[in-house]
């Protein structure tokens, strides 16, 4: 069973930090376009603003962060891009998962591994190994993702597992295959970069979260910025289909 019910199944706790932020970190291209570099310096920079969110994100007690680095789509980028990324993400575990170790950081990746080179699938799992047991932050990267895929593959592994059912599915019974099956659905979503959409992210998990936009490019996003986006969740009212009275009433009770 999933460790965690849906939103939409039951009424989740609502806690000042987040239990769970969900990140699109766009606009590394725009970024380094504005200061007249190849798009990809814009990629190495937004590591950095990956290691300030991952870090403020443990010392806040967040439980889970979930960053969308790479979707089913982004295939579809110039080949020298797509390989640069690669090989990006293959350098970002070798030198960082031993300091997440450190740190209590739990690593994990969701997303179709069938198209990643051995090498990145063998340090894939290395990490995920390493920093199994670990009790801090569950940090998971989204690579080659895609809210539809993660649908489709828990979808396939429900049928698998009753194939002679003739009655109706319930909500409940899907969660255990979804790729985030041990997380609970994002509080919070973040996207960089100003556009206003969730391009095929966490689709299924996402159904009541808070959403968060900012004009702010990924490499600029930081401490700062997250702050605000915290400070925005805050002031959200999250009535889960109730209305506004309900909420008032079960902080009189
Ligand atoms: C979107 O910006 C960003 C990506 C597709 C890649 C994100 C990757 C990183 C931040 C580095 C690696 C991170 C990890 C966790 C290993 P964009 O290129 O679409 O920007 P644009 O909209 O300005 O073109």
């Amino acid at each position: 069973m999933a460790l965690f019910q849906s939103s939409t199944s039951t009424l989740p706790e609502v806690t000042p930090v987040p239990r769970h932020i969900a990140v699109i970190m766009d606009g590394n291209g725009r970024w380094a376009k504005q200061r007249f570099m190849p798009r990809v310096m814009g990629h190495q920079r937004g590591v950095e603003s990956v290691r300030s969110i991952v870090k403020a994100c443990n010392n806040k007690g967040v439980g889970f962060l979930t960053l969308f680095a790479f979707s089913s789509e982004n295939w579809r980028r110039p080949a020298d891009e797509v390989t640069f990324l690669m090989k990006l993400f293959l350098k970002v575990l070798e030198k960082e998962v031993s300091k997440m170790h450190a740190s209590n950081i739990r690593l994990r990746i969701i997303g179709d591994r069938t198209r990643f080179d051995e090498a990145l699938v063998r340090h894939i799992e290395n990490a995920e190994k390493l920093t199994a047991a670990n009790t801090g932050l569950v940090l998971t990267i989204a690579a080659n993702y895609g809210g539809r895929w993660d649908v489709m593959q828990a979808m396939h592994g429900l049928i698998q597992a009753n194939p002679n059912r003739t009655t109706a599915f319930e909500e409940d019974e899907l969660t255990p295959y979804l790729s985030m099956n041990y997380a609970p659905d994002p509080d919070l979503f973040i996207r960089t970069g100003g556009e206003q959409r969730i391009s095929n992210f966490l689709l299924w998990q996402l159904a009541y979260t808070e959403l968060y936009v900012t004009d702010t490019l990924w490499p600029a996003f930081d401490l700062k910025a997250f702050e605000l986006a915290l400070e925005s969740y805050q002031k959200r009212e999250r009535r889960f289909g109730r209305i506004s009275e309900q909420l008032k009433g079960e902080k009189n009770a």
